[in-house]
């Protein structure tokens, strides 16, 4: 009798051994368990784009957008399965209420350790052609996802295991099926997670702040102070010789607040150029000229993603304000329009209340953006 349970159990065991319970998963000897079922039926998926807006998107063509992709990627953006320990995903750190950043100084990884900037905001990405992070390491959407997974003051997680995590998952392989057409689990890669994520980030869209319904919709209008502020954002009617200069950088057609390209913005007192504590877009290119120079950031939702810079050493839009006034500190690779100033209180007061101007409410509560599994 004895002898007959064992050979039960030992059979049994021979059929569990086709599942994979641990280990990783080695489906050559049994098909079945790595086929996908279910439907595929790819829609393509046009961006919601205001007809004044003077530029195209960019789409890599071999990630095109399609309704599965995206809400693929939206899962993906918001799951802690990206993290060693299931306690953060991308949104951890890229809050939709804070412009898809965090409040932080510096961000906080699984490990509870700190990195050395601050989070940034995912507004208006697929406009983006020159760079991403403050240093533009990150040549495309897609490699920049592949990064924060296995940064260990960020997720700290291998991609290998998310892969098996997702190939296990009872949800994730209907939804790469659904997304990519994938007939089997072991086609889910860390490439193909990548493009959804992508394809999510490119929806993020922010084109209807107050500032997009005055100047752009004829809808509505600018307070006097909103106005001035405005003029001497963009130096309209000034003539000074000392404006303050920020749509040299913080602009692009008037629609972008940023042309996306790299500066020394006067914030750091250093002797010479390889004193920086962070060398920024230096570390890219290593041409010592491009040490302490950082990303214009967009300033649209300006208001919502302090604390600002890419170290988060300014709590408030006053002392940003302040800085600039203060025209920098005359390091050698310091931008020639980051000069001193002058402002009254009011005019200081006007130019903060045109930058909220272009906070975005609709970018901020818009359900598509939002986390899925709530
Ligand atoms: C621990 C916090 C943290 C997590 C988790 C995190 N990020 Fe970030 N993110 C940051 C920080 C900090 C930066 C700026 C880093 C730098 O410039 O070196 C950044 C930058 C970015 C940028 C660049 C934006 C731009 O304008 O160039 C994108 C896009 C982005 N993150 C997406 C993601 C995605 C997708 C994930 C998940 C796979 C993710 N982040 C996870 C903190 C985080
Ligand atoms: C020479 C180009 C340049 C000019 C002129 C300029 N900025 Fe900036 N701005 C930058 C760069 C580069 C950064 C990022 C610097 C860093 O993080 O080290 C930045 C950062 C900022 C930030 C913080 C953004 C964030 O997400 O943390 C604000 C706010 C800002 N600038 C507002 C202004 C205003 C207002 C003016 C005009 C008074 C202005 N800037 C003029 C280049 C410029």
């Amino acid at each position: 009798m004895k002898f007959y349970w064992i050979t039960i159990l030992a059979v049994l065991f021979f059929v569990a051994g086709c599942k994979d319970d641990d280990g990783p998963m080695d489906c050559t000897d049994c098909p079945d368990q790595d086929i996908i079922v279910g439907p595929y039926e790819p829609v393509s998926y046009s961006l919601e784009i205001p007809e004044w807006i003077n530029a195209q998107p960019i789409i890599p063509t071999d990630n095109a957008l399609t309704v599965d992709g995206i809400e693929l990627g939206r899962h993906l953006f918001y799951d802690p399965i990206l993290s060693s320990d299931s306690t953060q995903a991308c949104a951890s750190c890229h809050i939709q209420e804070k412009a898809f950043t965090d409040g932080l100084n510096v961000s906080k990884g699984v490990l509870g350790m700190t990195g050395r900037r601050s989070s940034m905001s995912i507004v208006n990405m697929a406009y983006n052609n020159d760079g991403f992070f403050w240093d533009g390491r990150a040549e495309s959407l897609e490699a920049q996802a592949l990064l924060p997974v296995e940064d260990h003051l960020e997720l700290n997680e291998s991609w290998e295991n998310v892969v098996e995590k997702l190939r296990r998952h009872p949800d994730y392989p209907q939804l790469f099926r659904k997304a990519f057409g994938l007939e089997k689990k072991s086609e889910i890669t860390k490439e193909l997670a990548v493009k959804a994520i992508a394809q999510f980030e490119r929806t993020l869209l922010s084109f209807d702040s107050k500032y997009d319904q005055v100047v752009w919709r004829n809808d509505g209008e600018f307070t006097e102070e909103e106005e001035m502020g405005k003029s001497l954002f963009f130096f309209e009617q000034s003539q000074l010789v000392n404006h303050p200069g920020c749509s040299h950088c913080h602009n692009n057609g008037d629609r972008f607040f940023t042309n996306n390209k790299y500066f020394n913005n006067g914030i750091e007192d250093v002797d010479d150029l390889t004193a920086f504590p962070d060398y920024g877009r230096g570390e890219v290119t290593n041409s010592v000229y491009d040490n302490g120079k950082f990303r214009a950031p967009s300033l649209r939702n300006i208001e919502l993603t302090a604390p600002y810079m890419h170290d988060g050493r300014f709590q408030t839009l006053e002392e940003v304000i302040a800085h600039y006034m203060s025209g920098g500190h005359g390091v050698e690779n310091e931008d020639s329009n980051i000069k001193m100033f002058p402002l009254t209180e009011d005019e200081q007061a006007a130019m903060i209340a045109f930058l909220k101007t272009l906070t975005d409410e609709q970018f901020i509560q818009n359900p598509a953006f939002s986390n899925p599994f709530e």
